[in-house]
């Protein structure tokens, strides 16, 4: 079976109700990136910060897999799929992808602040922290996500998994944000390249088959060409 990469961005979850960051209207318009997403962030207003990820926590819970996490889960039947993701929602493993790695963290899981191997997982009807909120050793505990500033502790097994890539997909990004953008320049050189998106994604790379359309429809369309 060929071994089908798939690297996802907040569009994929677009049509889910979910919005994306930079996008008009999208999340960092309407809350500031240095307020809500780095560690200073948290030292300056820690219930902020909680309350932004319980509110896209609670927001996540409640979102259904669109078209794209699903065709992208059947597409198991035909390759060996991996899909690494910057999503922090649990859409794709809802729509039944087995091989999910997320690169910025998860919003269904909590981590102690003293010790980041304590994971804790919440679920739809206790899908809030709060300060005072602590883990078995007494510390606080905040949400499982990368902020920026912070190391991305699964790049390397990201980095391993597009190199073995027969197919890479790219869908949903706006290949802004880096260790992530730069995964594509570890794809081999003659590996195919699909990119769909409603939007034109500069992706530095010649040939790309660039398919302009949402997600859903654009997985579709990838199932066809890959026929
Ligand atoms: N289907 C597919 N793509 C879509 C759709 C859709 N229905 N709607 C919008 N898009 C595309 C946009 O055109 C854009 O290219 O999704 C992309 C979203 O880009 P960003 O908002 O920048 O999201 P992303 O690239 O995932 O951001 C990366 O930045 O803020 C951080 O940690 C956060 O993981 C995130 C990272």
């Amino acid at each position: 079976m060929k071994h089908l990469v798939v690297l996802s961005g907040a569009g994929m979850s677009a049509e889910s109700g979910i919005a994306t960051f930079r996008d008009s209207g999208g999340m960092w318009e309407q809350y500031p990136i240095e307020d809500v997403a780095t560690p200073e962030g948290f030292r300056r207003n820690p219930q902020l910060v909680l309350d932004f990820y319980n509110a896209r926590r609670k927001a996540a819970f409640e979102a259904k897999p669109n078209g794209g996490h699903i065709g992208l889960a059947e597409m198991e039947k035909d390759f060996k799929v991996s899909i690494i993701t910057q999503n922090v929602d649990d859409l794709h493993e809802r729509a039944g992808s087995s091989n999910v790695l997320h690169l910025h963290g998860e919003l269904s899981k909590v981590r102690s602040t003293a010790d980041p191997s304590s994971i804790y997982t919440l679920t739809p009807d206790k899908p809030e922290i709060h300060i005072g909120d602590k883990c078995e050793k007494g510390s606080q505990l905040r949400p499982h996500i990368v902020w920026f500033g912070e190391a991305v502790p699964m790049i390397e097994k990201a980095i391993e998994t597009v190199n073995t890539a027969d197919i890479l997909v790219i869908i949903g990004t706006s290949l802004n944000v880096y260790p992530a953008a730069g995964l594509l320049n570890y794809a081999n050189p003659d590996t195919p390249v699909y990119l769909i998106d409603p939007k034109e994604v500069n992706a530095h790379r010649q040939g790309i088959h660039f398919i302009q359309k949402g997600a859903s429809e654009g997985v579709e369309e990838l199932r066809r060409s890959l026929k």
